[in-house]
């Protein structure tokens, strides 16, 4: 059975990537996780608050500028300064047969295509751009923020022969339209979806309590639906992330139209051997139903055939809240 993918036009054995994370921040780690079967590997990010450090806002800087500083890490606090992040790619370039992804994180990201030449040449073999932010200031708007990420994937891509993804938020009020626009400015491929960490409140000390909580299988649904919707309209890959726990998971992506599907959080909690296991189901459901390889399979269950895909999932919508018998 071939498991065999193109991801970012790069040729992957199987379709597993493992996530951006710190599940490579050693070279062992990422050679048992390449040995269980991942097809490609995401470094942990880098920050653009450690190429660029945020000075602190005014209203904090007249406050208190302490406060603001201690907001975010200290410079030798994060895992990999920019320089050992360069020399861990190197490294595990020399170590892994199967390609490495690097990820830059941030909003702002000037200075990025410069990091990104230097990836290029430590030999990353492509590059995930995470535009992680929470877009809480009134006065920022919606197409500025979309018009950045254009602006900057494009400066990025267009400095460097590597290929380059953008890791999405679900939360663009045209997702669809961003996609494709990602695509036009050279993005080869986009990853559905980052997960927001959301603090909590603590009710009894009265304070704001930040959570990483592991993801579950069901925060999956989210991803197939967009998946569905985009698989038809990009011409480049598509990577799932977020919920991927099972190889059922894997072949649902796949089915939406995944060329990737990346894990983390299953294998934190179970280690690499989940690869394995993965890969024999997936083969296993694919001999069930007569696939040979992963491309006649991808994309089955798209909404290609569907004309009107806002219709259908409107549609769905009202049908679903119609079934409710309670
Ligand atoms: C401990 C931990 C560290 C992570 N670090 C990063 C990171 O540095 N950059 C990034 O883009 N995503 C990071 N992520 C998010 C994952 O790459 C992934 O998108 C998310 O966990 C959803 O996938 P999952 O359901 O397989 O866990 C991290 C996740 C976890 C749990």
């Amino acid at each position: 059975m071939d498991l065999h993918t193109e991801y970012l036009g790069l040729a992957l054995g199987t379709p597993f990537v493992v996530g951006a994370s710190p599940l490579c921040d050693d070279v062992a780690s990422a050679r048992r996780l390449q040995e269980a079967g991942a097809g490609a590997v995401v470094l942990r990010s880098l920050f653009e608050e450690q190429i660029d450090p945020p000075t602190p806002a005014p209203a904090l800087a007249v406050a208190s500028a302490q406060e603001g500083e201690e907001m975010f890490p200290e410079y030798a606090e994060y895992q990999f300064s920019p320089e050992a992040y360069v020399r861990h790619v190197v490294r595990l370039k020399r170590e892994l047969a199967i390609p490495v992804i690097v990820s830059l994180n941030g909003h702002q990201l000037h200075g990025w295509a410069e990091v990104a030449r230097r990836m290029e040449r430590a030999g990353a073999d492509a590059i995930e751009l995470n535009f992680y932010q929470v877009v809480a200031n009134p006065a920022t708007a919606a197409d500025y923020v979309e018009m950045e990420m254009l602006r900057v994937t494009g400066d990025v891509a267009g400095s460097v022969k590597i290929p380059v993804a953008v890791k999405l938020s679900p939360f663009h009020s045209s997702v669809a339209q961003l996609a494709v626009a990602l695509e036009l400015v050279g993005a080869a491929g986009v990853v559905v979806f980052n997960r927001f960490y959301q603090p909590d409140i603590d009710i009894d000390e009265l304070t704001v309590r930040p959570m990483l909580r592991l993801s579950e299988p069901q925060e999956l649904l989210l991803r197939l639906r967009w998946l569905a919707i985009l698989s038809p309209l990009l011409r480049g890959s598509l990577a799932a992330t977020g919920g991927v726990h099972r190889d059922a998971d894997a072949a649902k992506a796949i089915l939406a139209g995944a060329h990737a599907v990346q894990l983390v959080s299953v294998l934190l909690r179970h280690g690499p051997g989940v690869l394995t296991s993965m890969a024999h189901g997936l083969t296993a459901w694919m001999e069930v139903h007569g696939y040979s390889n992963l491309t006649d399979c991808r994309g089955r269950l798209n909404l290609e055939r569907c004309g009107d895909a806002a219709a259908f999932e409107r549609a769905n919508y009202i049908r679903t809240l119609q079934s409710w018998h309670g």
